[in-house]
């Protein structure tokens, strides 16, 4: 069984595609990315193949059995036509199965619903392709705030406006694994699973900060509209609303799910405590 995962330069996909190596083998794992050179380590064959030439992805997806379609980072209605550009190109390759990483999350009216409503339409254009098919919705990944930390510890403080709303993290390395069984598994095909671990609050992430990482953070909540214009000012008029509206939704309760997480790989998803335990790693490496 051959497997190519796109984005294969980016994070999650790297994650998941050395997790299959050690499952598939190398020979049976292949990587696609839009900027080959960027590909840390590959030890694999890389192809070139961008989101935005159907094309080349049916070029680089010949010959491949399962393809792992990593959601992209374009603006929703962008990444709606790039994502139907993979599939459809793996219909035209002669693919068998695709798996796409969704991301979790009740509807609401947040600055993030366009992109929760995006991964939503892709979800249906692959239940409509006629492939084999099986979806992951990814809870929120940890490394990321992990990797804030001195930013955090500087303010000495987290501030965002969850308030007391609970979040569903994971880990890229616990979803490599839960992928990796979607991969191998046809018994997991024709279902979405939510891929997370424990629900937290804002609150209970900086009490685990400070045990894993012995800091003195404090969580200071504020307001959605003052998070929004913090936002905006820091990170612009795109990336801005996209970060206040996934805290928008921990706040009104929309990132607080039941996870499948144990029923596609058998076990429990490990604990934030756990990962942040690991997560020391992480800061060594930085
Ligand atoms: N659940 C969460 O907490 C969370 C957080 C952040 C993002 N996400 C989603 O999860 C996805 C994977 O996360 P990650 O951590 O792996 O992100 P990442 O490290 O930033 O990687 C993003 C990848 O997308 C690729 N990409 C972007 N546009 C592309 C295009 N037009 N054609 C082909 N590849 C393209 C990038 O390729 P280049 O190397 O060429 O740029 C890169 O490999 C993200 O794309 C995003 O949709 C989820």
């Amino acid at each position: 069984m051959k497997i190519a995962f796109t984005a294969v330069s980016g994070q999650l996909g790297r994650t998941i595609a050395n997790c299959a190596i050690e499952k598939f083998g190398r020979e049976n794992v292949i990587g696609t990315a839009r900027t080959p050179e960027k590909v840390k380590d590959p030890g694999i064959e890389v192809r070139k193949a961008s989101y935005d030439y159907q094309e080349e992805f049916a070029e680089a997806l010949k010959g491949i059995d399962v393809v792992v379609l990593i959601s992209g980072m374009a603006a929703p209605d962008q990444r709606i036509i790039q994502h139907r550009n993979v599939i459809d190109a793996a219909k035209e390759a002669g693919a068998r199965k695709i798996i796409y990483t969704s991301i979790i999350g009740k509807d609401g009216n947040s600055t993030f619903d366009a992109i929760v409503q995006s991964n939503r339409q892709t979800e249906q254009d692959i239940l409509e392709s006629g492939l084999e098919w099986a979806i992951g919705r990814n809870g929120l990944y940890l490394e990321p705030d992990i990797e804030y930390l001195d930013n955090y510890v500087k303010e000495g403080k987290i501030t965002n406006c969850a308030g007391d709303g609970k979040c569903s993290y994971t880990s890229r390395d616990e979803l490599a694994t839960a992928y990796t069984s979607m991969i191998g598994d046809d018994s997991l095909n024709g279902r979405i699973y939510n891929l997370a671990g424990e629900a937290i609050t804002q609150q209970q992430l900086a009490e685990l900060f400070n045990e894993a990482f012995s800091t003195d953070l404090q969580y200071v909540p504020i307001s959605v509209d003052e998070y929004l214009r913090f936002q905006v000012e820091h990170n612009g008029e795109f990336l801005g609303p996209i970060i206040a509206g996934i805290y928008q939704k921990i706040r009104n309760g929309e990132f607080d799910i039941k996870s499948d997480f144990e029923a596609v790989t058998g076990r429990a998803h490990k604990s934030v405590r756990e990962i942040c335990s690991e997560g020391r790693g992480i800061k060594k490496a930085n």
